[in-house]
């Protein structure tokens, strides 16, 4: 059997995995952390030439004799510079489920370079993460192989190298038996990935070094070497480097105070810099997370590896930035989804202060499906079956051997989605007896054990909590009521941010909130994935699966992220920070000032924390002034605000309160914002008088209406019961009728089972139609119903327009008529008993672009996705609303709106209502949008879309999560819906 495929030949000649560190030849560099200081350290990243083959048989017998004409940058994905095929696939293996053997056509890139050797006592050779399989040769001769695409691999190439100039080929393979546990959800890229280097050692020294603290101040130094027990030193400074001989009580490590120690190991010329912290991880009796003793809830995200032009690859500044982000979005943990990151990554989290969930490289999520349909089968065929154990064990002591000093790291995760068999145990048990200072995470077991039942928990014992993803909130609830088990609860994933959305993160922190063993969970997922297309104007557009003619392909999954490709903020992210912000405020008396301050942070006390007030009418801050609050952790306590209550607004008037950074951080600076809150301030309103016309005549031809008010005329078109024209002078304001629709372009998260039943039943076509007319002074009034082509109607409806001095009034009353639920097909019925949304389109012409709107902003926002967004007088651009989801989508919603205003050079339009409503204005149609499959292909049209919404169904995360909570779908059997427009 050729060596890639064999399952018993886990590697050759590659070291037992040590500890990640760095070693130097001094002092100070060792102490900079720096690694690029270390003379020891040899970076071999860069130009290499390439060879690409696309199946083993094509190989030449020699490879390093081979005439290399091409070159491919190390690291790098092959795909991402032309080879091979770009591949995005989630639960469907790439290729036929056969294990040991994986794909025929198995594509093969041939490395090579050169590098010199100046002194050789020992030199080793260290990938950090090579996809899926390689083979190793220096000089023409085979040093070994590895695989495991995300784990580190290192060989003692000693006695392969010479003095002077060596070559080094490197043969990787696009599958392997390993590929079988690779099976994430993600584009499938190849290559040496992550960073190659040499490091240049003494003939003997330091092999692992395992630290283990303690929250006392103890700590324990486990050293191995590589031959004989060598004479070595201990030291340990302060982060600024203060040498410290007797640690009593130690700075404690947290996410929210990383502080760091330096252990220094000196051992035979060596200088061994490992940065350490000191925290404990514990469970309570009641099932909470404890880190210090301390109960903390995990505000995590899952994060993949990805870049949109470069795959795998993320530079040190690239990590950086997800980190920062994080950090500045309020989130406290990361799940390395699904696999280790680069060490760095993990230093970092370190650093920046992140809990890390550390999960092994192991997904073999593909079996599920492997056998026609989801099946146990699967279980016994990779996770449950002896021959592949030590495939399994292998990875995680991998993982577990490469980052166990990390005091970011607080649990191991067996993997995702491989099922639950007997390897897993085995994992388990060794992570154990290697390290019990951490929790152990895994996520399958609840499927897979047989003793498992949806009420009575009980699933394997070594796992040390309970892992699920994508409950619904009710049940997140009832675990966190009934601890059949005090294990931890943990939802690995949760709110899938696909699209627009997630909505309901507020439902589900209030859960975790109220129960102890709710210790909370990872978003699903930080970042889109994608990969970037060149336009024609120089523009950048994103491609998912299916855009390279793959198969299998699970179209735009990859794309449901918290941020863009590029790392711009969705709103879904700024959402989530509101949510899990450390500092709650409720007004207890606003008249008085006075508000309850919660304190949600583990250890900061919010004196570290500046604070500002600001009272706002309508759109001027009247007053502000910065306060102090001293509050220690998980305390509450009631604090008095002196501002003086504005006498009256002409529309509203507020009171803002921010939460700022007091000092720069590594992560942002002093003034980043990190809580806030904002409240109405009852105030008298004395609004504007609006303009008054001196006539109304209404003209009643044969199919029109047409109301005069000076010089503004309403037309009302009898066949269709809606507004045609609208005119201003000679200006006609209307690029088409308006209409009533109930329709909003299909989001990721309306899911698809939802989105057929209403297309099936047509529920994008419907349309008013009038059965009579009738006008009565001022009023024009049709009966008739809602309802779509070759279906019986939804609603009854009458609507009413009646003009005054101030413009036309629209009232629509609407009554749901059952008899289409009743006739529906049985399986439809459920989704169609609820609308996507109920609105007036009003199509106006392209120039309205300027927008000033009175409600919830600035970002868009939904009924169950509202948290990030104020109550205000905003300004923006119509082009400005639109959000470039990258399969198009609806976007753009505000809620609690009483006031749109929508400018052209000559006209301003007002809708306005004294019930709140919502609206959109957008340079796309819906249909536009729902048609659309990617960002890129949208024109704008020649209009501005105005939809004035009584109602918008929230956005929930039922794209992969549960389906949206009854309460923010529109259920109401009785519609009455009333605005103005006037001018
Ligand atoms: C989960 C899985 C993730 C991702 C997600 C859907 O089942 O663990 O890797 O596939 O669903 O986006
Ligand atoms: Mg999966």
């Amino acid at each position: 059997m050729e060596k890639y495929n064999d399952l018993k030949l886990l590697a050759e000649n590659r070291l037992p995995q040590r500890s990640y560190y760095i070693p130097h030849s001094n002092k100070t560099s060792a102490m900079s952390g720096n690694k690029s200081l270390s003379s020891k350290y040899h970076e071999l990243n860069g130009t290499w030439n390439f060879g690409y083959f696309p199946t083993p048989l094509d190989l030449p017998d020699d490879v390093s004799e081979f005439n290399f004409t091409e070159t491919l940058p190390v690291p790098s994905c092959w795909e991402c510079y032309g080879y091979g095929q770009i591949q995005y696939t989630n639960v469907n293996y790439p290729f036929q489920y056969d294990p040991p053997y994986t794909f025929s056509e198995n594509p093969i890139g041939v490395y090579n370079r050169t590098f010199e050797v100046s002194s050789i006592e020992k030199l080793y050779l260290i990938f950090e993460g090579v996809s899926s399989y390689f083979e190793l040769h220096i000089n023409g001769k085979y040093v070994g192989m590895s695989r495991g695409s995300h784990l580190q691999a290192e060989f003692d190439i000693t006695d392969f190298v010479v003095l002077g100039t060596n070559d080094l080929t490197v043969v990787v393979y696009t599958y392997n038996v390993g590929s079988y546990l690779e099976d994430q959800d993600f584009f499938r890229f190849h290559g040496i990935f992550r960073d190659v280097y040499l490091l240049e050692r003494p003939f003997d020294h330091v092999n692992d070094i395992y630290v283990k603290t303690d929250v006392s101040g103890k700590y324990d130094v486990e050293l191995t070497f590589n031959g004989a027990s060598l004479p070595y030193t201990v030291e340990l400074y302060s982060a600024n480097d203060e040498k410290i001989d007797d640690l009593t009580a130690p700075h404690l490590w947290s996410a929210e105070d990383p502080y760091l120690y330096k252990l220094l190991i000196t051992c035979n010329g060596e200088y061994i810099m490992r940065k350490i912290g000191f925290r404990s991880i514990a469970v309570s009796s009641e099932g909470a997370l404890l880190i210090n003793g301390i109960d903390v809830k995990l505000k995590g995200v899952n994060r993949h590896d990805s870049h949109p032009k470069y795959g795998y690859v993320v530079t040190h500044e690239d990590m950086v930035l997800d980190i920062e982000l994080m950090k500045q979005h309020n989130v406290n943990c990361v799940r390395t989804s699904h696999y280790p990151n680069h060490p760095d990554f993990i230093e970092l989290c370190d650093e920046y202060g992140l809990y890390v969930v550390d999960e092994c490289d192991i997904e073999t999520h593909g079996a599920e499906n492997a056998f026609g349909r989801r099946t146990n089968a699967a279980v016994d065929t990779l996770s449950n079956n002896p021959e592949w154990c030590d495939a399994f064990l292998e990875r995680m002591v991998r993982t577990v051997e490469r980052d166990k000093n990390a005091p970011s790291v607080i649990f191991w995760s067996l993997g995702n989605e491989a099922q639950f068999g007997n390897n897993h145990v085995v994992m388990a048990e060794w992570t154990k007896k290697r390290d019990a200072t951490r929790l152990i995470h895994y996520e399958r077991a609840a499927y897979y054990d047989p003793d498992y039942t949806e009420e009575g928990v009980t699933i394997h014992p070594c796992l040390d909590m309970i892992s699920r993803m994508y409950t619904d909130i009710p049940e997140v609830e009832r675990k966190g009521r009934e601890p059949n088990d005090n294990r931890p609860y943990f939802l690995c994933e949760y709110a899938h941010a696909m699209g627009l959305g997630p909505g309901e993160l507020v439902d589900y922190w209030e859960a975790i909130y109220k129960y102890p063993r709710l210790i909370g969970g990872c978003v699903w997922e930080w970042c889109d994935h994608a990969v970037i297309k060149e336009l024609p104007d120089g523009k950048i557009g994103y491609l998912y699966g299916g855009d390279n003619g793959e198969f299998p392909h699970d179209n735009n999954f990859c794309c449901d992220g918290l941020v863009f490709p590029d790392r711009t903020p969705s709103t879904g992210l700024l959402e989530l920070k509101k949510v899990i912000e450390p500092l709650k405020i409720k007004a207890i008396d606003i008249e008085k000032g006075l508000f309850e301050f919660d304190n949600r942070y583990d250890f900061l006390d919010l004196s570290d924390f500046d604070f500002k007030y600001s009272v706002v009418v309508d759109k001027d801050t009247v007053e502000t002034k910065s306060f102090t609050v001293s509050l220690k952790p998980h305390t509450k306590a009631t604090v008095k605000i002196d501002y003086t209550m504005p006498s009256s607004a002409k529309e509203y008037a507020r009171i803002d309160i921010e939460m700022t950074l007091a000092k720069d951080m590594l992560w942002a600076n002093k003034g980043h914002l990190i809580a806030w809150d904002s409240f109405a301030l009852p105030v008298s309103i004395a609004p504007e008088t609006a303009n008054v016309a001196k006539n109304i005549e209404i003209e009643n031809t044969k199919r029109y209406y047409i109301a005069t008010l000076d010089n503004l005329a309403y037309t009302v078109d009898k066949a269709s019961g809606m507004i045609s024209s609208i005119k201003n002078g000679n200006d006609e304001l209307l690029v088409r009728p308006c209409d009533i629709t109930i329709w909003r372009a299909m989001t990721d998260n309306d899911s698809k089972r939802t989105k057929d039943a209403w297309k099936y039943e047509h529920v994008h076509k419907v349309y008013f139609k009038p059965h009579s007319f009738n006008v009565n002074g001022n009023n024009i009034s049709f009966e008739g119903v809602l309802g779509a082509h070759s279906r019986v109607p939804l609603f009854d409806a009458i609507i009413t327009y009646t003009f005054d001095k101030n413009g036309m009034n629209v009232n629509i009353h609407a009554e749901r008529d059952d008899t289409f639920i009743i006739l529906s097909e049985p399986t439809l019925k459920k989704d169609i008993a609820y609308i996507p949304r109920f609105a007036v389109r009003i199509p106006l012409k392209r120039e309205f672009e300027d927008l000033e709107y009175f409600g919830r902003g600035d970002r868009e926002c939904y009924v169950d996705y509202k948290e990030h967004s104020k109550v205000g007088i905003w300004n923006s651009t119509v082009t400005a609303e639109y959000e470039p989801y990258l399969m198009p989508q609806e976007c753009g919603n505000h809620i609690d709106t009483k006031r749109v205003s929508l400018k052209s050079p000559c006209t301003k339009l007002n809708v306005v209502s004294n019930k709140a409503f919502e609206f959109s204005a957008l340079h796309y149609s819906i249909e536009q949008l729902d048609d659309a499959k990617h960002a890129f292909e949208l024109v704008e049209e020649n209009s501005t879309e105005l939809l004035v919404c009584y109602k918008n169904r929230g956005a929930g995360s039922h794209s992969c999560g549960p389906e949206l909570l009854e309460k923010y779908e529109i259920t109401d059997r009785v519609i009455d819906f009333e605005f103005s427009i006037k001018f």
